[in-house]
């Protein structure tokens, strides 16, 4: 992280001045409305890959974006799993494939929506830059264990100029963005420290995944292979198909699956980039049974500049703690209506400061829709993203080797 403040007064002013000058008036609505307004620019077509729980939600969202006029238009869908492709094919009428090499060449699509489980991701991103279209794709970004996919995916997207944006749908709270001015305009001095957790209870996010068919098998309906892609090749098992985020081949638990939440708007804030030191603990402290990922996961991490975030979290209790940014004259508490600056030591008083802007699926998926018209910086950008998921992959490492795990910015590389 470059601490750099926004000089001073100078900064604070115009923080002010922003702050001001911007209304209560969602950015979902002045969004459509630009849409609607520039009508003479070309519909976007859009393709989803992956047709489970996610990608359908998504798809739905699209297209009723669509309906209200927002110049986006569900065009195909995509899945190796005919009974899901099939249905929500049928119910927004358009075309579905098999394979997403032919859904990114259909002239029709100009980006994609991604929903498969993490370890398609690069693979169906890739072929999506590959073919030129723009990409929206589902956190986290990659497998723990892809790092040279993650690499070749930063590399291929900086190369083609693709509109990527991560599926990080909190990053669209303008709060992030908010404090990303306050903390520039220098409110909490040098930032030293940070907290956030994730906390919930029950597994439904992994062994309550629905199986929609026990007797699935691997054949003209399901491809087996293409959902392995570079996974470890197993023998097919129904639970490993629909359940796979219990499973370490093809998710992480809750270090992969719900920290890119919370460590992305705290990236946004704070303008973090690439980590020096991260450790990490976890483990299957209540949910023991067939699963391999853990429950419960706390992660410490250091940058370059001495700032430190703790990140903590089980799915075996729900009572939550709050994000908290530390500086040296100051804190930052984020809260239900936006965030609170605390002075150090008792000097000067508290203030609150609303969030202009809530957090939607809607929001996100129009900022990436405007942003691939304007050739835009989305709100979850890929660079930002990028050094995210080094984190959690470090994480992951140091929780499965018992090490702290350094990164190597030269050589962009994990180091034990
Ligand atoms: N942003 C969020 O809040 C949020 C919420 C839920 C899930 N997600 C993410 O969305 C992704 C999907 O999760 P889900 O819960 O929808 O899983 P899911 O299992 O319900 O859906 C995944 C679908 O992808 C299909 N698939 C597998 N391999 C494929 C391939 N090679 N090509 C095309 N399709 C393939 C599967 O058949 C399945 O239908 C995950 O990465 C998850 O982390 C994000």
């Amino acid at each position: 992280m470059d601490w750099e403040p926004t000089k001073g007064e100078k900064g604070r002013r115009r923080f002010l001045q922003n702050l001001a000058g911007l209304t209560g008036v969602g950015v979902l609505t002045a969004t459509l409305s630009r849409a609607q307004e520039g009508s003479t620019t070309k519909e976007l077509g859009i393709g989803v890959i992956g047709c489970g729980g996610r990608g359908t939600h998504l798809a739905h969202l699209t297209h009723q974006l669509g309906q209200k006029g927002a110049g986006v238009r569900v065009v195909g869908v995509c899945d190796i799993y005919r009974p899901r492709r099939e249905r929500l094919a049928q119910q927004l009428g358009v075309k579905a494939y098999d394979d997403c090499k032919e859904l990114v060449s259909d002239p029709q699509v100009d980006a994609v929506i991604i929903a498969t489980p993490d370890r398609l991701h690069p693979f169906n991103a890739l072929e999506a830059i590959s073919a030129g279209k723009d990409v929206y794709c589902e956190k986290p970004l990659t497998h723990w264990a892809q790092f040279s996919l993650l690499k070749k995916l930063r590399r291929e997207a900086k190369k083609r100029g693709t509109v990527f944006q991560v599926g990080t749908q909190f990053l669209s709270d303008s709060i992030w963005e908010q404090a990303d001015e306050l903390i520039s305009a220098g409110v909490i001095g040098k930032p030293i420290h940070a907290q956030t957790g994730y906390f919930r209870l029950g597994d439904w996010g992994e062994r309550g995944m629905p199986i929609d068919d026990p007797k699935a098998k691997p054949g003209p309906d399901l491809n087996w292979s293409a959902f392995l892609a570079d996974a470890p090749k197993r023998p097919f098992s129904v639970s490993r198909f629909f359940q796979w985020r219990m499973y370490m081949d093809y998710a992480g638990g809750p270090c992969t699956d719900l920290y890119p939440h919370i460590l992305t708007p705290l990236a946004r804030a704070l303008r973090l980039g690439p980590p020096k030191k991260v450790v990490a603990l976890g483990g299957k402290h209540r949910y023991n049974n067939e699963r391999e990922v853990p429950d419960t996961f706390d992660l410490l991490v250091e940058y370059p500049d001495g700032f430190q975030l703790a990140i903590l979290g089980t799915i075996a209790n729900e009572y939550g703690m709050e994000t908290v940014i530390r500086g040296w004259d100051g804190s930052i508490i984020f809260t239900a209506n936006g965030l609170t600056i605390i002075p150090q030591g008792g000097k000067g008083e508290r203030k609150e400061v609303a969030r202009i802007r809530h957090f939607s699926d809607e929001a996100h998926l129009m900022n990436f829709f405007q942003c691939v018209r304007d050739r835009q910086k989305p709100y979850s950008d890929l660079e930002m993203g990028y050094f995210v998921q080094v984190t959690l992959n470090m994480a992951m490492m140091s929780y499965l080797k018992g090490k702290a795990v350094t990164y190597d910015s030269v050589r962009d590389e994990m180091v034990l």
